[in-house]
């Protein structure tokens, strides 16, 4: 998995020393409650190493799950991904190859455009690298993240089932 930087901020493969930091994540019921049909918090540091090992695995040039640091101090922020899309059991609507951006920031970083700052250095690498669509889903409910997917320039295409199992709010990045 690459590295990729902007202004402010690093994605760069997530490490075992990480998982007290993933652990205190996705603990919280604020960062995982909009998180598919069936959202859970995270329990014990051996889910969080088995997690970092899931994370660590992908291996693909433009797909990633990235831990977010700050560019100077590399202090933990989140997590950011760009990988494909799970479609929902017996959907025959979805196209095989979809792939989604996300983006899990810790409380204490929200409110400092750090989510849209991180997923646009992706998604301009993404797109700069022939992928031809990019898709985000939000929970209905999730209004943050659907401000992060408009301040991204990403297109509303309505509510879908199409994904995780659940309904979802959907949007669109095409090239430029
Ligand atoms: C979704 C989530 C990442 C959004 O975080 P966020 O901090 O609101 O989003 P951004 O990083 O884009 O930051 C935008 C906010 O920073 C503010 N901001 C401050 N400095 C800024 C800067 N230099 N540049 C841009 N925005 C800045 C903006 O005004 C905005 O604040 P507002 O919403 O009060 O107007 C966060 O709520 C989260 O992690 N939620 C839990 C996990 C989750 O639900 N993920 C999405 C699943 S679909």
């Amino acid at each position: 998995m690459r590295t990729i930087t902007s202004d402010r901020l690093r994605l760069r493969p997530w490490r075992d020393d990480d998982a007290d930091f993933l652990l205190d994540l996705e603990s919280r019921w604020e960062v995982v409650r909009f998180l598919g049909a069936r959202p859970t918090t995270m329990s014990t540091r051996a889910d969080a190493l088995a997690s970092i090992a899931r994370r660590r695995a992908v291996d693909h040039p433009i797909h990633g799950i990235w831990a977010m640091t700050t560019a100077t101090e590399g202090r933990l922020v989140g997590n950011l991904l760009l990988k494909p899309i799970p479609v929902s059991a017996g959907e025959t609507r979805a196209e095989p190859d979809d792939i989604e951006i996300g983006w899990h920031l810790h409380p204490d970083a929200w409110g400092h455009g750090y989510a849209t700052e991180a997923a646009r250095a992706v998604l301009d690498d993404a797109l700069s690298r022939g992928v031809p669509r990019v898709l985000a889903v939000t929970a209905p409910g999730n209004h943050a993240s659907q401000a992060v997917c408009r301040r991204l320039g990403m297109t509303h295409l309505g509510r879908t089932t199409r994904y995780y199992d659940t309904s979802n709010e959907l949007f669109e990045k095409l090239p430029r």
